[in-house]
């Protein structure tokens, strides 16, 4: 992996004057060593044309089209311009009940549509007291990445906005432990994001553990002044 990839997260959360903000503060940045995605909510992404990086959206159908009130297809995403979507994030897990299976067919629809799925995995506080992170994040990878072109961001569900991060050693561990069960699925190659609680002042150590491809930030993505640092980390 030659580029990190530092993916934005914006969740519910700016206006098209926020956009047109992170817009003016990314037009100078040198993109030869990083690709920057910002996953702006849906109706921002028209936005588009305005930025020098690239766009995702945070979710998308898991059918292709039909009487699916509300819902927005992959290929209607990937037309507004977007190339990448995250899957599966823990609030989609947490708040909508997004299953493995769902996850599993909305980043069929992604891939099939032409667009990057960001799929999401990652251990409750529950399941790391009990032991099971390695399960819990097996499992998941194995019902949620249909296959290659896919890129994982592994978010330990605990440590999402709460301003604290596992330890180097554990997400050392984690990601060499994704990254094998991704060889033995034959997707070796994938690239592995970090998230969680991820900004300016940890990013440069975090991005240097072995198999961090880049991360996947929340909070601090919202601002030029958080962001940037981040950027400046690579
Ligand atoms: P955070 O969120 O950086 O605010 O912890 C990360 C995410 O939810 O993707």
């Amino acid at each position: 992996m030659d580029k990190k990839i530092i993916a934005g997260n914006w969740k519910m959360n700016g206006n098209m004057d926020a956009v047109a903000l992170m817009a003016d503060a990314l037009k100078n940045i040198d993109l030869s060593h990083v690709t920057i995605v910002l996953c702006l909510p849906m109706p921002f992404v028209g936005a588009s044309a305005i930025l020098s990086v690239e766009t995702g959206v945070q979710d998308c159908s898991a059918h292709e089209s039909g009487a699916y009130t509300g819902e927005v297809s992959a290929r209607m995403i990937s037309e507004i311009g977007a190339k990448y979507v995250i899957i599966g994030h823990s609030e989609r897990r947490q708040y909508h009940n997004e299953t493995n299976l769902v996850i599993a067919e909305k980043a069929k629809q992604a891939l099939k549509s032409g667009l990057i799925p960001i799929i999401c995995v990652g251990e409750t506080m529950e399941e790391k007291q009990a032991g099971e992170t390695n399960t819990v994040i097996e499992k998941q990878i194995r019902e949620c990445v249909p296959g290659k072109g896919a890129i994982i961001a592994y978010e330990p569900r605990w440590a999402i906005g709460a301003g604290m991060t596992p330890s180097n050693e554990e997400i050392k561990r984690e990601h060499g432990f994704i990254a094998e069960i991704l060889e033995s699925m034959g997707l070796g190659g994938t690239p592995i994001l970090y998230g969680a609680s991820v900004k300016g002042g940890n990013a440069a150590e975090i991005m240097s553990i072995p198999n961090v491809d880049g991360v996947l930030v929340g909070g601090a993505s919202l601002k030029a002044e958080d962001f940037l640092p981040i950027i400046q980390a690579v």
